[in-house]
């Protein structure tokens, strides 16, 4: 089976990054010129994904409207004979890919949000990808390297990173058996472990390719930790009926769900980027000097 279809979770609240997050999205924040959820789209496609599924809820419009046509801009461009800024807009969603939009009414929760996306995905292998966390690995995109696994396997992979242990309280932790290079099978998972209970020190971050029988036990999923709904539950629960796999992907992450994450990934894309790095560079060498300076 082939996995044609990933699912957006954009329904959540964005809490850590108000006010900004009161009106606009969380996933809409911009990393130096692209909104987070692009990075997680142009992902997906990357991996040879077609049909992309948000999640939304009634403060994310902006999401919708970033992937629509904007017919006043282009034709203001074309006027103007801007060929090139005309490319970029045309190219945030590509010939060939289609959106649909799915509303959470409620944010119960990740599992929750996967969930409300079962109507449009049907029986069939799909992947999750939680803008968020955003990884940077330009060679062979995270998603796409899980996506080879679930070709050569397939049975559901998560991707997991090796995490300082003392941090397992903030994301959801597996326990492995049989390990291979990046590859281990998972025989338990927990949310959020306080570290003197922790199985492991492998965190799941926002990447999943999963099996359509991950809803049947979304189903049954009460709520958990911190009340929500969570997918790290329904997971322990396919487990048990069928091999999952956690693959420790190759790439940076940056957890821009926090202002720490976020502001990190902006001074190193913009150091990265191909009209700014240098000047950007130059900048940033000059302040932390005299920073340095002045602290002498
Ligand atoms: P987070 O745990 O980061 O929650 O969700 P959040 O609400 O977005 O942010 P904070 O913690 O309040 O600052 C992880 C992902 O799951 C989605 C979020 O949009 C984010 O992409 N999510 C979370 C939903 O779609 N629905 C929910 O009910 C919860």
């Amino acid at each position: 089976m082939k996995v044609n279809k990933a699912v957006f979770p954009v329904a959540g609240m964005g809490t850590r990054f108000l006010p900004a997050t009161k009106a606009n999205p969380k996933e809409m924040l911009p990393i130096v010129d692209k909104p987070l959820i692009q990075y997680a789209v142009e992902e997906a496609i990357a991996a040879g994904i077609n049909e992309l599924i948000f999640v939304t809820s009634s403060s994310k419009r902006a999401i919708e409207d970033h992937f629509d046509k904007n017919y006043e801009m282009e034709t203001e461009l074309e006027k103007r004979g801007d060929r090139e800024l005309l490319g970029i807009l045309r190219g945030i969603l590509p010939e060939g890919v289609s959106s649909v939009y799915v509303r959470q009414p409620e944010a119960l929760g990740l599992g929750h949000a996967v969930l409300c996306a079962k109507p449009v995905v049907g029986n069939e292998p799909f992947a999750v990808i939680l803008a968020d966390d955003l990884i940077n690995e330009a060679n062979n995109p995270c998603m796409n390297q899980m996506m080879e696994v679930f070709n050569d396997r397939q049975v559901s992979v998560i991707g997991v990173e090796r995490i300082d242990p003392s941090m397992t309280h903030k994301y959801g932790i597996v326990k492995t058996a049989e390990s291979a290079e990046r590859l281990s099978k998972i025989i338990g998972i927990i949310e959020k472990p306080h570290p003197e209970v922790a199985p492991s020190n492998l965190a799941v971050v926002g990447r999943y390719l999963l099996t359509p029988d991950i809803f049947s036990f979304l189903e049954k999923t009460g709520r958990g930790a911190g009340g929500e709904i969570q997918l790290t539950d329904a997971i322990a629960m396919l487990l048990k009926e069928q091999d999952v796999l956690a693959y420790e992907f190759k790439g940076k992450r940056y957890d821009c769900g926090s202002k720490l994450g976020y502001l990190q990934a902006t001074v190193e894309y913009a150091l990265e980027h191909k009209e700014l790095g240098e000047e950007f560079q130059e900048y940033l060498k000059t302040f932390i000097c005299k920073a340095w300076l002045d602290t002498k």
